[in-house]
């Protein structure tokens, strides 16, 4: 075992996100621009070079993986990447294999997922309405994601659902969305919209939906109790006293969470992001191909964890957008 990674601010990195793919089957207004160009796909990191990579990071201390992309289940082939990187789970290197979902291919993959060692999963869902969310998702069906919520319950899954909090959007289905996810056995977490990625028309400020106004809304008809625990993820919880039910916040525009940052981010061309809201990269394809000996990634992987910045600078507070980042989310998955 090799020293572990600490970065200048003395975090440690143990958790690695990696966007497996840029591609997704839905066209969320707030992720994706309606025309997007793709990636070629000669330019992806094979599953066997993305293997690679992602084991020379638990060689050297990272204990939780989470496939994001893009759509991860899109990715061809990608249950030969989980199968592989359940190895690492068996050894106990790894403590979390995982995956953040848009939930349409779960139908499909929820078994398997729960057969390679996958617990929880992530699924982002922003509205309980058939016609709001085929708006929102532009290309996306809600009975599809809400059978394949279904199937990972059914397969074991532990569900948490993501919700991006939008102004005029999903305003009106707070309660909703919170009763739902109690029913279900779900948990829930909001998140403020960021600024990521050029997307035509939008304007950030007419989405952003702030969290402590979320909050208080949710404050008129419940009781709101914080809770110190942390799952190791940027959210912040609170459990609704009269209900039992928990709610997570995360708050990247209102609370900066920056501090105790202990994670970093792959893209699926070998890219590795120190911070979601930085434009900073590493290169990693380039020693990862240049030799069949890992030294070389070793050293490029630790020469941009030395380079980790404190925290991003997402800024709406002085009504314009600051701090806004030019590649869309689905470049990082999140
Ligand atoms: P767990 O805590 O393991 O449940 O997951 P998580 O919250 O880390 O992962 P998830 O994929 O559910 O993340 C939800 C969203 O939070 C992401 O898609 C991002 O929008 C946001 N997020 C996650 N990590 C960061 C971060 O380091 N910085 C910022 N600004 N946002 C983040
Ligand atoms: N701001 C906040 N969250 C976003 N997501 C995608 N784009 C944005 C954005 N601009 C969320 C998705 C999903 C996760 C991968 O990132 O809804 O939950
Ligand atoms: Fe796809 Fe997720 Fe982006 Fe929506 S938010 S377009 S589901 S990657």
């Amino acid at each position: 075992m090799t020293a572990p990674l600490i970065d200048p601010f003395a975090r440690a990195i143990s958790y690695l996100r990696v966007s497996v793919t840029d591609r997704c089957d839905f066209r969320c207004v707030y992720c994706m621009s309606e025309n997007m160009t793709f990636l070629p796909k000669k330019e992806l990191l094979t599953l066997e070079e993305l293997d690679r990579l992602c084991s020379t990071f638990v060689g050297m201390g990272v204990e939780k993986l989470r496939i994001t992309g893009g759509e991860p289940l899109v990715r061809r082939g990608i249950m030969t990447f989980f199968r592989a990187m359940s190895r690492h789970l068996e050894s106990g290197a790894l403590r979390e294999l995982t995956v953040t979902t848009n939930g349409s291919q779960l139908r499909r993959f929820a078994a398997e997922l729960a057969d390679c060692g996958v617990r929880r999963i992530n699924v982002s869902l922003d509205t309980l309405v058939p016609e709001k969310f085929a708006a929102i998702t532009r290309w996306g069906r809600l009975d599809q994601v809400l059978d394949g919520i279904r199937a990972a319950q059914e397969a074991g899954l532990r569900v948490k659902i993501n919700t991006v909090a939008l102004k005029g959007f999903n305003e009106e289905e707070l309660f909703d969305l919170a009763a739902w996810c109690a029913r279900e056995d779900m948990d829930l977490t909001f998140i403020e919209v960021m600024p990521m990625g050029d997307l035509g028309n939008e304007d950030r400020l007419d989405q952003y939906w702030p969290l402590r106004d979320l909050r208080a809304r949710l404050a008129e008809r419940f009781t709101l109790l914080d809770l110190a625990e942390r799952t190791g993820g940027p959210a912040r919880y609170v459990r609704i006293e009269e209900t039992g039910q928990k709610i997570g916040f995360i708050t990247p525009l209102t609370h900066n969470f920056c501090e105790s940052c202990n994670r970093v981010r792959l893209t699926c061309t070998g890219e590795l992001y120190m911070c979601l809201g930085q434009e900073d990269v590493a290169d990693l394809r380039a020693p990862l191909r240049a030799s069949a000996d890992d030294a070389a990634l070793e050293g490029a992987i630790r020469a941009a964890i030395a380079r980790k910045p404190k925290g991003h600078d997402f800024d709406y507070s002085r009504q314009v957008v600051a701090g806004k980042m030019s590649r869309h989310m689905s470049h990082t998955g999140g």
